[in-house]
């Protein structure tokens, strides 16, 4: 489901000031996100996920942050709003759910008075029917007794109660886009299922633009429209859901999914049940990074000289599907449209380790540097 683009991300880059040096943590993202449409964001720790969207709302600090680029939301240029404007926007305009829920939460004020505000500085609302939507709201996310929750203070809820309660703020507004940062990684199965159709309800209705920050690959395949691949500040693949699980043309989104257990491997004869894959080697230090590829030092198939010195573009790496590119910034697959019978098609199994079945011809993976 694609329509007018809800937001369109043009060159972002955020550098960090560190007692390291500089950091560059997002490093020239491109992507769009069209109404009604979830984009889920993937990649492993510290790969900038998190650094990029904060740096939409302008939520960084300026004095550790350099971000430029251009982020239209509706037309409307994020990264150069006034800080009043992007006040007005966040709520109505762009809703965010944060990894830790207590950076949204204020612990001085009950839970209903945080709803109530939200929703009444947005709309003209009386306190009286805000409370009653508020309630409702708690509801919706499925927290136990909503209406005694309302004069509760944040530290009086579950870890996962506070998660409902800024996934019920971030919803209230019915935003245009909205931010979900690891939003239910820490919710039981059965409430990340009803949040999941309560956004999918929002989508509905609204065509609110999803973007779905997250290590769980299931919840992608689920939910996702289309996927971006992050690695090392950089989108290394992009494309509909379909086209990047199905045949992932990038090593590193390859070792990613030949990550995930294979449920229909054997199990051993005391019950014991195969090691994860995952990708060898830890990602680079972004105040470090690598002169050619960010992949290079772990890229068990890196074999074109360019490698080491050149960063590959993304390109277009295959027909596409439902009008949207599939690309990928690699050289290693050029010249052949990745299809079922690909390398890159037989490493999404799951059965595979990174790049399994991919051309080899180049040294091991290697940890770390060089
Ligand atoms: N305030 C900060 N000061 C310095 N470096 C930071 C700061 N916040 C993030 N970083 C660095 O920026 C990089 C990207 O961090 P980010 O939090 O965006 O990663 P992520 O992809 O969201 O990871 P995770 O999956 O663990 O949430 C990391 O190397 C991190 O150490
Ligand atoms: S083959 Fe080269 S360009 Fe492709 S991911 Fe590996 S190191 Fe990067
Ligand atoms: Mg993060």
């Amino acid at each position: 489901m694609t329509g007018e683009p809800v937001l369109e991300v043009e060159d972002l880059r955020v550098r960090l000031r560190t007692p390291r040096g500089p950091a560059d943590v997002v490093n020239g993202l491109t992507y769009r996100v069209g109404q009604g449409e979830t984009v889920a964001v993937v990649g492993e720790s510290g790969s900038g996920k998190s650094v990029s969207v904060l740096a939409l709302l302008g939520l960084l600090p300026a004095r550790v942050a350099t971000v430029t680029g251009r982020a239209l939301l509706q037309g409307e240029d994020l990264l150069t709003m006034s800080p009043s404007r992007l006040r007005q926007v966040r709520g109505p305009g762009a809703g965010m759910v944060f990894q830790d829920p207590m950076t949204s939460l204020n612990p001085v004020l009950t839970v209903g008075r945080q709803i109530v505000e939200g929703l009444r500085a947005h709309s003209d609302m009386s306190k009286a029917v805000a409370r009653r939507r508020a309630a409702e709201l708690l509801g919706e996310v499925g927290l136990p007794d909503p209406e005694g929750a309302l004069d509760r203070y944040p530290h009086e809820l579950s870890g996962g109660m506070r998660q409902r309660v800024v996934i019920a703020i971030a919803l209230s507004n019915s935003p245009a886009l909205l931010i979900a940062d690891e939003a239910t990684t820490a919710l039981d199965v059965t409430v990340q299922a009803q949040i999941i159709d309560l956004i999918a309800t929002l989508q509905a209705d609204h065509g609110t633009g999803v973007i779905w920050i997250t290590h769980d690959l299931g919840v992608v395949a689920g939910i996702a429209d289309r996927v971006l691949v992050m690695y090392g500040g950089r989108c290394v693949e992009d494309g509909t859901v379909d086209d990047v699980l199905e045949h992932p043309a990038h090593p590193y989104t390859r070792g990613l999914l030949g990550s995930l257990p294979d449920l229909a491997a054997p199990v051993g004869p005391d019950g014991e049940v195969p090691d994860l894959t995952t990708v060898p080697g830890l990602p680079p230090p972004p105040t470090d990074l690598p002169p050619g590829c960010v992949f290079w030092p772990r890229c068990p198939v890196r074999a074109d000289p360019r490698c080491e010195t050149e960063q590959p573009p993304l390109a277009v790496v295959g027909p596409g599907s439902g009008g949207l590119e599939h690309r990928a910034a690699t050289w290693c697959t050029e010249g052949e449209a990745p299809s079922a019978g690909s390398p890159a098609a037989g490493a999404s199994s799951r059965a595979g380790g990174p790049a399994a079945g991919a051309t080899s011809g180049a040294d091991g993976p290697e940890g770390g540097g060089r």
